[in-house]
């Protein structure tokens, strides 16, 4: 139907007769003349109508916004004095020859070129939403991104294989996606949580190397970063160890922010240990650009009078840990405690503070703070000397079990440092975080649990504490990070049948449970199971990250809201209950269509 995008006509198409079609995005009558900025994928273009040509006049003069357009016309330098030179056709215009409407539109919720649109409103039109300039870039660089990472894995000899949806339960550690079976009444497919255990056979079954760039579904809580389906490129390959694995997929997401956005990485990413990371930056995913750091007090606390602190020093499970902020001594009381407010969203019971008067008085003269003189002389030289404070610093400090010091101190550091701008000035800070657990203590119900997932194996030479010390094993698995955010992880996996049941022996998870659960892959294991290993990255985080946008959400054609409903189609929702029945369903309390969701 037409000869050029609006977006791609320029200067050298003037004195042509050409052909676009789009949508009216902005339509100006300027008495006797009228202008219509007709938009298309590719961009703007401003089309002239004047009464010369009537029957377009005519037309024109009932466009609306988001007609559909088709209109011939002569492109012509615009006069002297009313170019746009922050529009790429800025230069030109078109006269129009002939205008036919190809669609009208009802007025729509909101304009087309507003970014400040209720996000509900958004998602409920979202193919209007998806017209935004915004929208178009972001689904356009996704495609590049997959596009690019594709390549790459095709020209290292990687083949994309698809594995089933329809499935069994894959221990990701999230909740399942549930399916009833009509065929077989009362039982349940389970949607993948990834396609661990499926791209493990394909390297049983010789394929080498496999990869797959393919939806996975959590029920999970909801986050900024987190939706209920999204996108993996998820990769595994046979006789290659860590080291090989780590390089080579470091080596695709430099190829690709480079190709994508002329992103350049730095040539090796830095390493931390799980450990270091967790002790430094109270994550497994720090903000490499946040250049506040935790302390570790808990050894100086152990005898202080300050029960709050001596407790948690004294608890095999607790921490003591301080986090220095420079400058700090100006943050106001209002401020301070809106920084205790936000740490007991991770569960501290409270924010004890040191302002830093004087560092060589270990008194309250010279460090202000309600706690001081609960302190012994001997802790708080260990505080000033650990964390380098200097006059002016103001330090904060989480006592209580370890994990919720490592999650209220390594979100205050994040706040904090990009609020108050300790930041190193650095665009991306790349990191893999390695040598995780193989196992996280599960208090609630008592037992140990999978920190990646039951597949990966222990490193070298920790196969013995599997039997002896579980929390003492580490495992051959990699997380990369980026800007704090887990953008992918994998691990090197267990190959041989005995090392795999000493994990579940330690996940105690028994003999008829994994036969029952994990038969096929056991089974697998002994019929020549190459030693393998991979990865997978999530897309659309790595997308987000890519774009600046603040949810994945944005990078997402349909995504769903925080409480996993689609507003466009209202998914989820009711059912026949001729369905329901052909699933051997019967529903505890019906819900009436107008409630679902
Ligand atoms: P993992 O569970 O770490 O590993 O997932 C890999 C990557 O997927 C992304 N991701 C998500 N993105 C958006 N929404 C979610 N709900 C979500 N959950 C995870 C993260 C994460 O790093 N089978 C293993 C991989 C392997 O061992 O090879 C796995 O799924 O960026
Ligand atoms: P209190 O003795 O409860 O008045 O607390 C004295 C100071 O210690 C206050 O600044 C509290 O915010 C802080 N505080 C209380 N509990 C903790 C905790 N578990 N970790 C860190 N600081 C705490």
């Amino acid at each position: 139907m037409r000869t050029h995008y609006c977006g791609a006509v320029s200067a050298d198409d003037i004195g042509k007769t050409i052909t676009l079609c789009g949508w009216a995005h902005r339509r100006r009558d300027h008495g006797g003349v009228i202008f219509i900025d007709l938009r298309d994928r590719e961009g703007m273009m401003q089309v002239v109508i004047d009464p010369d040509t009537p029957a377009a006049f005519k037309l024109a003069e009932e466009v609306r916004s988001e007609f559909v357009l088709k209109i011939e016309g002569k492109v012509r330098a615009r006069p002297a004095g009313t170019e746009n030179p922050n529009m790429p056709t800025g230069m030109v215009e078109m006269l129009t020859l002939d205008l036919e409407v190809l669609n009208a539109s009802l007025t729509p919720p909101f304009q087309i070129d507003d970014d400040n649109i209720n996000e509900n409103i958004r998602l409920q039109y979202r193919y209007l939403d998806l017209r935004r300039d915004t929208m178009q870039k972001n689904l356009r660089l996704r495609y590049r991104v997959s596009k690019i990472m594709r390549d790459y894995l095709d020209s290292h000899g990687f083949m994309e294989i698809e594995t089933p949806m329809l499935t069994r339960s894959t221990p990701e550690g999230a909740r399942d996606y549930l399916v009833p079976s009509r065929v077989h009444d009362g039982m349940f497919y389970a949607l993948p949580q990834s396609p661990q255990l499926f791209k493990q056979l394909l390297m049983v079954a010789g394929y080498d190397r496999y990869f797959q760039i393919t939806r996975c579904f959590r029920d999970e809580d909801l986050r900024a970063d987190r939706q209920p389906e999204f996108t993996q490129v998820d990769l595994e390959t046979s006789f290659m160890g860590e080291e090989s694995i780590m390089g080579m997929v470091e080596g695709m997401i430099r190829d690709m922010m480079l190709k994508a956005q002329s992103i350049e990485l730095p040539a090796a990413f830095p390493r931390m240990t799980y450990h270091e990371a967790m002790n430094r930056y109270g994550s497994d995913k720090p903000d490499m650009r946040v250049t506040l750091e935790i302390t570790e007090v808990t050894d100086a606390m152990k005898d202080v009078a300050f029960k709050v602190f001596s407790g948690a020093a004294n608890d095999p499970k607790g921490r003591v840990a301080a986090l220095r902020i420079p400058g700090g001594a100006a943050l106001s009381r209002g401020e301070i405690d809106g920084y205790t407010e936000f740490v007991k969203i991770y569960g501290a019971k409270g924010l004890a503070y040191i302002k830093v008067n004087d560092v060589t008085q270990l008194n309250e003269t010279g460090l202000q703070s309600p706690i001081v003189k609960n302190l012994s002389e001997a802790s708080l030289r260990a505080v000033m000397e650990r964390t380098g404070a200097a006059n002016g610093d103001l330090i904060f400090f989480g006592a209580d079990k370890a994990k919720i010091v490592n999650d209220a101190l390594g979100a205050l550091r994040l706040k904090i440092g990009h609020e108050k701008g300790h930041v190193d000035g650095r665009t991306w800070a790349p990191l893999w975080v390695v040598d995780f657990p193989m196992f996280e203590f599960n208090e609630g119900e008592n037992r140990w649990d999978a920190l990646h997932h039951p597949f990966t194996a222990p490193k070298d030479g920790h196969e013995d504490y599997l039997a002896t010390d579980p929390g003492a094993a580490l495992s051959k698995a990699y997380d990369m990070v980026l800007n704090g955010w887990e953008v992918g992880g994998g691990s090197v996996r267990i190959h041989k049948q005995d090392v795999q049941d000493k994990v579940f022996a330690a996940l105690n998870i028994g003999e008829e449970e994994r036969r029952e659960k994990f038969g096929f892959l056991l089974d697998a294991l002994q019929y020549g199971a190459p030693p393998h290993g991979g990865l997978a990255f999530g897309l659309d985080r790595l997308v987000t990250l890519m774009t600046g946008a603040e949810s994945i959400r944005d990078v997402i054609a349909f995504p769903k809201t925080q409480r996993a409903s689609c507003l466009m189609t209202n998914a989820p929702n009711v059912v026949d209950d001729k369905q329901l029945r052909e699933l051997h369903i019967r529903l505890r309390s019906p819900v009436s269509t107008d409630k679902a969701a």
